[in-house]
């Protein structure tokens, strides 16, 4: 008979929360029992989880207690640093969206099809990348295992549902003449380089994450990384043009195969995918594929994806199916 497994939904009424609960439908992820958790406010909420009503409840140190294999959390910084232990103790394995966990060291930083194989049975937090990253290094990998990455360059155009409900909110505040509650300045017919706080250096934790977390989830400390990240007025869908230079020689036709070949759809001559194109799957996206002549073994390519999905939800869940998948739970 087939494993079942008991999960638990931290942030279940946020944005991306909502979306594990829809993935986990879509994939019909084996469960035998689910579990929505939010704070206090959202308390005793009705969530439809494959046609049957669940309650909110509040989480609690003691909301683990009662066994849980899978705990995804997706509800800030914060409560996981405060709740993550507790679900680990009582054995869930927690795959955690926010940025809490990243870096630390003997936490895993996870995008299956990159570096699933550093995972062991012995994991109970891992961390699921920062979103833009996340689009990024999928290709990136590709590139490094043919042409050897020596730097990358980094641009992002970020939709405002990586902001949560918060980000939307203001982007409708704009359309209608209203000033912003959440980004410093309006993102209606505006774009912000501003994403998450700025650092003494004059980057921001945004550009940080990105530089940091390409490092870790490639294994590759010393790789030259830069980074500018800038919110767009775009509903869904994240966009990044990349600049790589390599050691070796670069082969067009070899890489697109290659692309392709790990499932991303590649945009060939003048066609080129839009977050327009992207929003509701989970596919990454590239194009706009080209020689950069301007340094030696240069390349310019645009990654789309849709941010709440692959950049969030679909990957924290694709960890737990590569844990099952491995049998490493
Ligand atoms: P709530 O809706 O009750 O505030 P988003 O990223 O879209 O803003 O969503 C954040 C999610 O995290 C929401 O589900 C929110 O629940 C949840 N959350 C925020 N703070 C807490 C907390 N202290 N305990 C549990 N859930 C929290």
């Amino acid at each position: 008979m087939k494993k079942t497994y008991r999960v638990a939904v931290v942030g279940a009424t946020g944005m991306v929360g909502q979306t594990f609960i829809k993935v986990l439908e879509e994939r019909n992820f084996p469960i035998s029992k689910i579990v929505f958790f939010a704070s206090k406010r959202s308390a005793g909420q009705e969530i439809t989880f494959q046609g049957l009503p669940h309650i909110v409840r509040e989480l609690t140190t003691t909301s683990f207690n009662e066994g849980f294999d899978f705990a995804l959390f997706s509800a800030g910084g914060e409560t996981s640093l405060n709740y993550a232990p507790y679900a680990a103790e009582q054995g869930a394995t927690v795959i955690d969206n926010s940025s809490a966990w990243r870096m630390k060291s003997g936490y895993p930083l996870i995008v299956p099809e990159v570096n699933g194989q550093v995972l062991t049975s012995k994991d109970r937090i891992i961390a699921n990348p920062n979103c833009s990253t996340i689009q990024s290094v999928v290709p990136l990998k590709v590139i490094h295992d043919l042409f050897h990455l020596k730097r990358v360059v980094y641009s992002t155009y970020q939709a405002v549902s990586g902001s949560g409900y918060k980000g939307v909110f203001d982007l409708e505040r704009g359309k209608n003449n209203q000033d912003p509650q959440f980004y410093a300045k309006p993102i209606y017919e505006n774009v912000l380089p501003h994403i998450d706080d700025f650092l003494e250096s004059g980057y921001t934790k945004e550009e940080k994450k990105m530089i940091d977390e390409t490092r870790k989830i490639l294994g590759m400390n010393d790789l030259k990384v830069t980074a500018t990240c800038v919110r767009v007025p775009v509903l869904n869908g994240h966009s990044v043009s990349i600049n790589v230079e390599c050691e070796k020689r670069i082969d067009l036709s070899l890489l697109r195969e290659e692309l392709k070949s790990i499932g991303i759809r590649v945009f060939e001559k003048n066609n080129y995918p839009t977050p327009k194109d992207v929003s509701g799957r989970d596919q990454i996206y590239v194009g706009r594929l080209r020689l950069d002549d301007s340094v030696t073994n240069g390349l310019n390519l645009w990654v789309v994806a849709d941010n709440i999905r692959k950049g969030a939800a679909t990957n924290a869940i694709e960890i737990a199916e590569y844990l099952i998948k491995e049998g490493l739970k």
